[in-house]
């Protein structure tokens, strides 16, 4: 299968990157290798990029796209949130630029053996890292209702989580629920006629939901900023592209904290708690995609770009 995914937000993201040749750079979410050949196409031979993916098969894409670039890149399969090892076990301290573009590849999603899609029939999985325990095979058939439940409605954004959820307890009693065309069938038979009208495939936010718990992708990405972050090097950037408003939020939660951590009632004359501003958020609103790309690329629809400079 080739590796199709068009990069969102390229200029932008390059741009806010503020590449310099010698630097060092890090793509932690490095996919078919899009951003980070864009990277790696602007750095010297002193340079140099560490592009990460957890996704064994976006490793060999990426690896196919990089290789004119020779030793300038590394590419390693890991989680991003083990930055610290990895840059440890490169000898690298600090870095000029992170950037993170958060959520799955066209490649993932088009590959119905991975499970992430509701259009073409696959295993329940949903791992971008196959060697995780949980897939989604787990979720659907393992997690209590009420979980279930809470999962569709928080990270689906679903009015009719609690009728999915129950759909999909009773379904299991009979028989385990094993593939993607099956599930996605239970789910549009729980969502009530009026709700199906004009929202895109009733499964796709289901599927949302359950694909962001198997791959704990909150979780990781909060866990993630402030290290990234401590990371950089003074001027250096971390440049995110969020696909969800959970996300973003803790995007920009995390980048506003970073910028003044001060937690001091508002009337004290001076700081007294001693936390200092890491840097600044550049720009107050997160960047979103112009028209030209939105005819182009359906992605860069619900792509946000944050970016946040170390002081
Ligand atoms: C939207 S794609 C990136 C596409 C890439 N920027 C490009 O231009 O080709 C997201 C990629 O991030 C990877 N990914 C998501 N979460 C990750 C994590 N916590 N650690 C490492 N890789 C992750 C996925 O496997 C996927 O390949």
């Amino acid at each position: 299968m080739t590796f199709s995914h068009i990069p969102v937000l390229p200029e932008e993201t390059i741009g806010s990157l503020n590449i310099v040749p010698d630097g060092i750079y890090v793509d932690g979410t490095a996919g078919g290798g899009g951003h980070s050949s864009l990277i790696a196409a602007r750095l010297s031979d002193k340079g140099r990029l560490i592009a990460i993916d957890q996704d064994e098969e976006a490793i060999r894409a990426a690896g196919e796209k990089l290789k004119g670039f020779g030793d300038r890149v590394s590419i390693i399969r890991d989680n991003y949130s083990n930055i610290d090892s990895i840059l440890d076990g490169l000898a690298i301290d600090k870095v000029n630029g992170i950037l993170l573009d958060l959520g799955v590849s066209s490649h993932q999603l088009d590959d119905p053996e991975r499970g992430f899609s509701y259009m073409n029939d696959g295993p329940l999985d949903m791992r971008m890292d196959r060697s995780a325990s949980v897939s989604a095979y787990d979720v659907v058939n393992g997690y209590p209702e009420e979980e279930l439940s809470r999962i569709i409605k928080e990270y689906g954004e679903e009015r009719y989580a609690r009728q999915i959820a129950r759909a999909i307890a009773r379904e299991r009693e009979s028989e385990d629920i094993k593939s993607t065309v099956r599930l996605r069938e239970i789910i549009e038979r729980a969502i009530p006629g009026k709700g199906k009208a004009g929202r895109g495939n009733p499964a796709m936010r289901s599927f949302q939901a359950i694909r962001i718990e198997v791959n704990r992708e909150l979780d990781v990405l909060g866990a993630s900023l402030d290290l990234m972050t401590d990371r950089l090097l003074s001027g250096g950037r971390l440049a995110v592209i969020s696909f969800h408003s959970l996300e973003d939020r803790i995007v920009k939660e995390t980048f506003r904290k970073n910028e003044n951590p001060c937690i001091c009632p508002p009337d004290f004359p001076v700081c007294v708690c001693g936390r200092k501003s890491k840097g600044r958020c550049i720009g107050r609103k997160a960047i979103t995609a112009g028209e030209k790309e939105l005819e182009e690329n359906p992605r860069a629809h619900s792509a946000r770009l944050r970016v946040f400079e170390k002081a």
